[in-house]
């Protein structure tokens, strides 16, 4: 009744004294076709008891939300998976820079997805079907959008990269946790192949969490960690899940880095910020030379393309012809 009030909301301000807005309407219709359309209000704010409400706390994804597993009927919470993300790369607390890590909310907003559902499966309705047996349209779209939903593929492989990119392609907090920036990804095969709309090159999940292989977001390990997928004991039957290097070779999966651009901040380099500069300015000061070589050298073919031409043309007016 009062969150349906568009507009409705406070002016706070912010650290810096800047008056910022937060808008506490909820669109009824956006709402219900989301994930957790179904989910009551107070199954996720808990806190929220009475009418009106102050200083409601921030909600915990991993509570249950008075919601029964129909597939036996015990409370449905998402406790597994805060549970494997605290054991995972991204759960390690304790350190100094704990605010960078991501948690559910990072990587998750409530998509309507049944809205999207619907487009990409109306070429492919096989709710007919469902509806030859069962007889309420209402209850069969619901299972079936949700079944299809859940068995598809969600994100796109460019979401995947740009979700996680926007950590670990950022050279300032990276270096806080003293790791590699994944830079240039977008310049590697996969990378380009992705960006051309390819679904079925590796995105940074296919390598570091591939449900084929009984991983998932939320069990990402390192390179160091035993059993996750870039550990070195299993990069080749990463590689060869789901048919993809199918004949690669112990070879294969063990040559080289996988990210190219990791020489610039490697964290195997003990570099000091000062080599690392001079570092820099050896790679620019190359770029630079390569730069002015392909100037000059096209810029030289050019000028010569345009005399050749000049010379042709006087050539044919000195014999009369133009
Ligand atoms: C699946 C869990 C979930 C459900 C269901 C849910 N919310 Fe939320 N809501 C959140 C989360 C998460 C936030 C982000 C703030 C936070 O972390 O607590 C939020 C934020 C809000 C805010 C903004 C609060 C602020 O401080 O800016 C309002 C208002 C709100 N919800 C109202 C509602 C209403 C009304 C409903 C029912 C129609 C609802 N919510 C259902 C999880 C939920
Ligand atoms: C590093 C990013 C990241 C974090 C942090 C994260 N998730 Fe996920 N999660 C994903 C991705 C990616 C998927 C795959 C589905 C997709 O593509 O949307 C996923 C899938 C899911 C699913 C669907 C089941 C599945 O495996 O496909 C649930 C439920 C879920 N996450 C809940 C959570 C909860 C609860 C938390 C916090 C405890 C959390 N996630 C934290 C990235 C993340
Ligand atoms: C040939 C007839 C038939 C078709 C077609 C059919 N169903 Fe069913 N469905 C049944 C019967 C009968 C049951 C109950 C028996 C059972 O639980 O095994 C059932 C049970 C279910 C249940 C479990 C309900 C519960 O509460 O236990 C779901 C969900 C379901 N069907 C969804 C679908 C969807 C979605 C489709 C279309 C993709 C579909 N069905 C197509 C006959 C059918
Ligand atoms: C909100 C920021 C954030 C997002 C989003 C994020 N990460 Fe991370 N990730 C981190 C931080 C911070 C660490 C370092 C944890 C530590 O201090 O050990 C890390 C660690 C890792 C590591 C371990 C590196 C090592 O060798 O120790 C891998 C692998 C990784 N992330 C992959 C991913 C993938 C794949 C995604 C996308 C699904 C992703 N991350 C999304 C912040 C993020
Ligand atoms: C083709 C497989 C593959 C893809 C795609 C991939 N990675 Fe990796 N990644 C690896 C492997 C394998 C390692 C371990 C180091 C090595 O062997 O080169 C690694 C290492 C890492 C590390 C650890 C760096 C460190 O300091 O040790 C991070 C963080 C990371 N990847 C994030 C990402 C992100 C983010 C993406 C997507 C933009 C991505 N990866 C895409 C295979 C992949």
């Amino acid at each position: 009744m009062c969150h349906n009030l568009a507009g409705l909301g406070v002016f706070e301000k912010d650290e810096e004294g800047n008056a910022v807005k937060r808008i506490f309407y909820v669109n009824e219709k956006l709402f219900k076709a989301s994930y957790h359309g179904r989910v009551a209000c107070t199954g996720c704010h808990q806190d929220v008891k009475d009418i009106p409400h102050t200083d409601v706390k921030k909600v915990d994804c991993s509570s249950s939300c008075h919601m029964t597993d129909p597939s036996d009927n015990s409370e449905f919470t998402h406790k597994r998976m805060a549970q494997d993300l605290k054991n995972s790369v991204h759960g390690k607390k304790g350190g100094e820079h704990d605010e960078d890590l991501p948690e559910c909310k990072d990587c998750h907003n409530n998509k309507p997805y049944q809205i999207t559902v619907k487009q990409s499966l109306q070429t492919m309705n096989f709710l007919k079907v469902c509806l030859e047996c069962h007889q309420s349209e209402e209850w069969a779209e619901r299972f079936y959008e949700h079944t299809f939903y859940r068995a598809s593929i969600r994100r796109s492989s460019k979401d995947i990269v740009a979700l996680c990119s926007r950590c670990h392609a950022d050279q300032e907090m990276m270096q806080k946790h003293d790791l590699d920036v994944v830079m240039g990804f977008e310049d590697t095969f996969h990378g380009k192949a992705i960006q051309y709309g390819d679904e079925d090159v590796a995105n940074c999940l296919n390598c570091h969490a591939p449900y084929a292989m009984d991983y998932s977001p939320h069990r990402i390990g390192s390179e160091e960690t035993p059993g996750s997928a870039v550990h070195p004991d299993n990069k080749l039957a990463t590689c060869q899940q789901s048919g993809c290097h199918a004949d690669a070779t112990e070879k294969f999966a063990s040559q080289g880095k996988v990210h190219p651009s990791s020489y610039t901040f490697s964290k195997a380099s003990t570099a000091s910020n000062d080599e690392r500069e001079f570092q820099q300015w050896v790679i620019y000061l190359i770029t630079l030379v390569y730069k002015i070589l392909i100037a000059v050298i096209v810029g030289f073919f050019v000028l010569h393309r345009i005399l050749d031409l000049l010379a042709a043309r006087r050539e044919k007016k000195r014999l009369g012809e133009v």
